[in-house]
């Protein structure tokens, strides 16, 4: 079985408000909060990226598991803003942490990126290639946000999510898993140039647009209230339960009003899900494993509770798993 033992987080000291964005934008906080359920969300110093903030989730994870660096057997960085093009952060991570020379490396499944990477760890621990694994989810949106776009500057914040994850003695206790992708709808969440494509060198002509992220908010929203309450329905139905079995429900935290969209389709009851969107917004590969060290933290997982972790985002691609904590 994969025991989680411990979780840690990271996030910037500098807080943007609603009421901060109002001030540059064309905007409201009652907009904002009516659309998203965001009230104010981090971002990075200016010394601060996605290495920084997974060096300092790592170290509480790794804390509060009671292990040292050196314990270390596997590192995950899921990331979509690693800090360079190449090489991977993961390595970088891995010694600024003082592991041994592990096998690190980064995933991108944008905004499902750590459950996606929940999964390949749990395959490598599974198999009995690696005993145990540290998995970081890190994301720092500031940085390729184009802050005068009021479509999508205002749902994202920077931060950072990790796990220690181990393989342990008796029987699974991955209930289900469900993984999916659709490239149809690619270009709904991309940054146009900056790719093999569209090299930054390659013309004169980028638009300066197309070096910043970008979204249509609402493709990416029919596509969420259409898949997510299917995936978890293929989720349950996997497992063998119904959704009163749930005692948790960690997910990913893009928009309240999607997260009440799944809690009434799927009849699970709101109160079983974490929420923290308020406080951060969407930190993409961040999000669960943040929303999950606050529930851990403020103790509202224990041990044999059934927990949905569900992420969903650029590809398209989305996916969950359910596990016994
Ligand atoms: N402040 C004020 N008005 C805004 C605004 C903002 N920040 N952003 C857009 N608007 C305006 C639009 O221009 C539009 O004006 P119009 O009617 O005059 O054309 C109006 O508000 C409605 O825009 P619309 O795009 O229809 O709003 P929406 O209800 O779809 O909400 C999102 C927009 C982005 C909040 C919503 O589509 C969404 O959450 N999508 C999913 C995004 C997501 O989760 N992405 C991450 C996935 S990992």
């Amino acid at each position: 079985m994969i025991k989680i033992l411990g979780t840690g987080s990271y996030v910037p000291e500098k807080v943007l408000t609603n009421f901060d964005l109002e001030k540059t934008l064309d905007t409201s906080n009652e907009w904002i909060i009516k659309r998203t359920g965001i009230k104010e969300r981090r971002i990075a110093a200016p010394e601060e990226s996605t290495v920084s903030f997974s060096v300092n989730a790592a170290k509480k994870a790794l804390a509060a598991a009671g292990v040292s660096a050196e314990d270390v057997d596997l590192l995950i960085l899921t990331t979509s803003t690693a800090d360079y093009q190449i090489s991977s952060s993961a390595p970088i991570i891995a010694n600024e942490l003082g592991c041994r020379k592990i096998p690190a490396f980064d995933l991108n499944a944008v905004c499902a990126g750590f459950v996606y990477g929940f999964g390949v760890a749990t395959g490598f621990l599974e198999s009995g290639m690696y005993k145990n694994c540290l998995l970081i989810g890190a994301d720092t949106y500031s940085r390729i946000l184009n802050w005068k776009n009021r479509n999508s500057c205002i749902l994202f914040g920077d931060g950072a999510g990790a796990v220690f994850m181990k393989k342990e003695e008796g029987a699974s206790n991955i209930l289900s898993y469900d993984y999916c992708s659709d490239g149809r709808g690619s270009a709904h969440i991309r940054i146009p140039a900056g790719g093999s494509k569209i090299p930054y060198h390659s013309s004169e002509n980028i638009a300066e647009d197309d070096l910043y992220f970008q979204m249509d908010g609402k493709k990416v929203y029919e596509f969420t209230i259409k898949e997510i309450p299917a995936c978890v329905e293929r989720l349950l139905e996997k497992a063998n339960i119904s959704s009163a079995d749930l005692d948790a429900v960690v997910f990913h935290q893009a928009n309240i009003r999607i997260i009440d969209t799944v809690a009434k389709d799927c009849e699970i009851p709101i109160e079983k899900f974490f929420i923290n969107i308020q406080k951060y917004g969407n930190t993409s590969s961040a999000s669960v494993p943040l929303a999950l060290d606050e529930a851990v933290r403020e103790g509202k997982i224990k041990s044999g509770d059934k927990i949905l972790m569900l992420g969903f985002g650029g590809g398209l691609s989305w996916g969950g798993i359910i596990l016994e904590w």
